[in-house]
């Protein structure tokens, strides 16, 4: 087949085309679905993380799993990729361009000509770690290690994993502890728990799915930003290059882009037919069309996404309390956690982190606000996103740049992270404390299931109303 497109490639030689499969500097932040190298492009050297005069006495950590399968619902959706790509060469055998200087060269083509859907992608693996996946993650595991030597020991009692209950938390717990254990992990009894409420609260909390989580009107700044003229143009430009007559639908768009950023996540050097339809331009307006929605689903675009996530800073609290509080050293002095990246969301928000000065909207994409934004997905959950926070106990004039015995290091993706009234990550313990002090003190889930606070005020508001109109007809 392939020699019929290049007689016509060569046929129509003289036409200027589109190549987008074979870019010097790809766009490859793809908001949730980004590979970690590319959202952390100079990860800092493994070596152990020293502070003079500092010992590391715990470590507690909060980690999303490494790149996985499409899930359940999302496999036959796939599929149809199938179908469009046919479409698609049919379209360029019969010259169907409505304007030859955009169509999508001969190399695309036949990159996308030689795409297939994996077959060993089905409903038994939906979800699951990738062997992408789970390598990333043993070596995360090998980074902590050798950054914190005396901490992340072999001594599987200095440990506790918490993980939910299903296939992909299960391999990222087992590619995790390979990586810190070797191959004798297997055999080791590493103290371990599912902790569905800690990790998954969106599920056990009905107020927050009926206000945010399965409220549409979370989706009404995406949808906003969606249905302007430049959105629109990026899909009439994607369709001309594909050769449409007629603009594909918005869900095809995002087909076609969940299938690029899964390729390009499963295998980081292998070119992706699928990213190959979109422009740098166009990826990043999918980008922010994804931060929209999660900056309201799971950010700060809600109040109760904080109330939320603030269990997690809770659960870091408790612990490094009860380690600065005994002489004597406690067990676990290592927890880590496994999820998704809506908890770390969720965490992140709760910490006041990647808090920008003005909302995030559909309208201020093209502004200070929207084109610098710190609320951005790709950089703050790519797979294997990380968030850790580590207890130092000082001695005394050992280092003089620390004031108290005990110092809080935060780490996101590996980096320190940089926080007012701290030293290249290093806060005393107690302004932690003043910081946090607030979120973790009023931190309960029982607004969960307090019978619909807002719903009683719509209520009031509507009898008010109702009320005015009722007198207002007098
Ligand atoms: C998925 O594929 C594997 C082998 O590749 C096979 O053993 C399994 O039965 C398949 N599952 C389904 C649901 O088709
Ligand atoms: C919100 O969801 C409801 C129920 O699913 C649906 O009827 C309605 O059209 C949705 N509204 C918007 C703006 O999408
Ligand atoms: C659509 O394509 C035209 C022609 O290449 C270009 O000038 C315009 O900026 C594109 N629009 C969008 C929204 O990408």
């Amino acid at each position: 087949m392939s020699w019929l497109y290049l007689l016509l490639a060569v046929a129509v030689a003289k036409a200027q085309e589109t190549c987008l499969s074979v870019q010097d500097d790809p766009y490859l932040l793809f908001a949730t679905k980004t590979a970690y190298i590319f959202a952390n492009k100079d990860i800092p050297f493994t070596k152990a993380h020293e502070v003079p005069g500092c010992q590391p006495i715990a470590f507690w950590l909060l980690n999303r799993h490494g790149s996985h399968n499409p899930e359940a619902d999302e496999i036959s959706e796939l599929q149809k990729l199938g179908d469009l790509k046919a479409n698609i060469l049919t379209n360029y055998k019969n010259n169907n361009f409505r304007n030859t200087n955009q169509r999508i060269c001969s190399s695309d083509l036949s990159i996308l000509e030689s795409w297939m859907w994996n077959n060993r992608v089905n409903q038994t693996f939906a979800g699951d770690l990738t062997v992408d996946g789970y390598m990333t993650t043993q070596q995360l595991a090998q980074s902590w290690k050798q950054k914190f030597p005396g901490l992340l020991t072999s001594n599987q009692h200095n440990y506790l994993f918490k993980f939910v209950n299903d296939q992909r938390s299960s391999n990222t717990f087992k590619a995790f502890t390979e990586g810190l254990f070797g191959d004798q992990a297997e055999g080791l009894d590493i103290p371990k728990e599912h902790d569905e409420k800690l990790l998954e609260p969106y599920k056990y909390c009905p107020a927050w799915s009926k206000e945010v989580g399965d409220n549409n009107e979370s989706l009404s700044q995406r949808n906003i930003f969606e249905s302007k003229m430049e959105y629109k143009e990026m899909i009439s430009n994607i369709s001309l290059r594909l050769g449409f007559n007629y603009d594909i639908q918005k869900e095809i768009i995002q087909r076609m882009y969940q299938m690029c950023r899964y390729n390009k996540a499963w295998d980081v050097v292998k070119i992706s037919p699928w990213c190959a339809a979109f422009t740098r331009e166009d990826l990043k307006r999918l980008e922010y069309a994804e931060d929209l929605e999660m900056y309201y689903k799971y950010g700060y675009g809600s109040s109760l996404n904080k109330d939320l996530g603030c269990t997690l800073v809770k659960d870091m609290m408790t612990f490094f309390e009860k380690h600065a509080a005994s002489d004597e050293p406690q067990q676990p002095r290592v927890k880590i956690q496994f999820s998704e990246a809506n908890l770390l969301l969720l965490a992140l928000t709760a910490l006041g982190a990647h808090r920008d000065a003005a909302p995030l909207t559909g309208d201020n994409y093209h502004t200070a606000t929207g084109q610098s934004r710190k609320w951005a997905t790709s950089t703050m959950t790519p797979f294997n996103a990380n968030f850790a926070g580590v207890l130092y106990k000082c001695t005394q004039n050992g280092n003089f740049q620390v004031n108290e015995q005990y110092q809080v290091l935060f780490l996101e993706n590996e980096r320190p992270m940089r926080l007012e009234g701290c030293r290249v990550g290093l806060c005393d313990l107690s302004l932690v404390k003043n910081k946090l002090g607030e979120i973790t003190k009023n931190c309960d889930l029982n607004f969960c299931n307090s019978a619909n606070r807002l719903n009683s005020y719509t209520l009031i508001f509507v009898a008010i109303s109702f009320f005015l109109s009722a007198v207002i007809r007098i």
